[in-house]
């Protein structure tokens, strides 16, 4: 069988288990790697049908394997330095004025764990001895945090074109290094997927690193990724990313250094970037809308326009308001009304479901993802949901595959 034509249905159903776990773009998966895992099944015996049958459930183990042979874990220490030399000279001073007593960096999509170590060092040399640092390290790829853990690399991991830039780790002999001590004693290792909330154990982050991940994404699981990345800020914090990853500012925050550093901001309680990080939406009114571009500077009278947006909208803008205030129990109340009443509001589902699961209550967070699944499969993908962001319907499809599939991989 290795050499025949694979049913078409097989690779086809392959590749959409693979795009649903990982939020890749079709042409970011590796139709060679797909084949290779399915004619090593038909190797042990097994039949395409009995793979398709497997294939129908996205947790399944065949499903994983599919997904472990796409992913690329190409990494390296001090990968693009200038994320590193701006953490040190700008990113810590400007933490320490804000009065942090303990600095925290997350690596996510962290491969075999180099950029975990390289954010670590960079954190320990750019503060006073003994000031608290932790860094966390996730990846889907189990494999390659085993790898991380063991903390130990060849001459691969050391580029010329990455100098090391902080003490980070010692020779051994046999052409490999160990990570320094000291390094490897505040960093962990946990397996995840960017398309889930991080579970909240582990906290917030001043620093976080998404780089040559976003990538492969499609544009709507890019977005999810980078907003369930905002949300585990700290007010400040910094997020870099890849170069060309993003077009845009994500929402909430505001760019930091040159475009091409790709580093943005949370904004910090209180304060505003234009443009506004949600739609503040005053009762009864649209935001004002935009003058054309010939328009004479001189000042334009704000257009209101009198048609309010959909009820849904409106209700969810005030949760969102509360949670901004630090309100989670009146956010939560003013949900579970909205989801009551409109319960096709996907936006809301989610919205309800990311509150539960950061409180801790992933029984009350999974039945609503599964009706915010079911309830968007039923949408055509690209349909814009109307919400204080108009997103996709599959943004919220893969929002939910991924956080229901979760379970399976941590
Ligand atoms: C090219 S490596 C980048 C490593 C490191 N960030 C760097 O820039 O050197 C991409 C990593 O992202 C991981 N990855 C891809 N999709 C992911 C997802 N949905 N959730 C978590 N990790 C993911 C892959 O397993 C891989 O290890």
């Amino acid at each position: 069988m290795s050499g025949a034509e694979l049913d078409p249905r097989l690779l086809t159903r392959a590749r959409e288990v693979v795009a649903a776990i990982t939020g890749f773009r079709d042409d970011a998966i590796s139709g060679e790697a797909l084949e290779r895992v399915v004619r090593a099944e038909f190797s042990r015996g097994r039949s395409a049908g009995d793979l398709l049958g497997e294939l129908l459930h996205p947790s399944s183990t065949l499903a994983f394997t599919l997904v472990r042979a796409v992913l690329v874990g190409e990494t390296y220490f001090f990968r693009q330095p200038e994320h590193f030399r701006f953490i040190s000279q700008e990113g810590v001073p400007a933490a320490l004025r804000r009065g942090s007593l303990s600095l925290r960096g997350w690596s996510a999509g962290c491969a075999t764990g180099e950029e975990a170590y390289s954010l670590a060092a960079c954190l320990q040399a750019s503060l006073p001895h003994g000031f608290p640092v932790e860094v966390l390290g996730t990846d889907l790829h189990e494999a390659s945090l085993e790898v991380a853990r063991r903390a130990t690399y060849g001459s691969w991991s050391r580029r010329e074109s990455a100098p090391k830039l902080f003490p980070l780790y010692v020779e051994n002999g046999e052409r490999q290094v160990t990570i320094l001590p000291v390094v490897r004693r505040v960093t962990t290792f946990a397996q995840g997927n960017l398309l889930a909330p991080l579970p909240e154990r582990f906290g917030r982050f001043d620093f976080i690193l998404c780089r040559n991940v976003l990538t492969y994404f499609t544009p709507a699981a890019r977005d999810a990724a980078i907003t369930l990345l905002s949300r585990t800020l700290n007010p400040g914090g910094l997020l870099f990313l890849g170069a060309v990853e993003v077009d845009r500012v994500p929402p909430g925050m505001v760019r930091e250094g040159p475009p091409e550093l790709q580093a943005f901001r949370l904004l910090g309680p209180g304060e505003s970037a234009k443009p506004s990080p949600r739609p503040r939406v005053a009762v009864g009114a649209r935001a004002p809308v935009a003058a054309p571009v010939a328009r004479p500077a001189a000042p334009a009278p704000v257009r209101v326009v009198q048609a309010v947006p959909p009820a849904p909208s409106r209700v969810h803008l005030s949760a969102l308001e509360r949670i901004e205030e630090g309100d989670e129990v009146g956010a939560t109340a003013v949900l579970e009304a909205l989801v009551r009443q409109s319960p096709d509001y996907l936006p809301g589902l989610l919205e309800l479901a990311l509150l539960r699961e950061r409180s801790g209550a992933r029984e009350a967070a999974v039945p609503l993802m599964r009706a915010l699944r079911s309830r968007a499969e039923r949408l055509p993908p690209d349909q814009l949901v109307d919400g204080p962001e108009a997103l996709p319907a599959r943004f919220y499809q893969a929002s939910a595959d991924a956080y229901l599939n979760q379970g399976t991989l941590e």
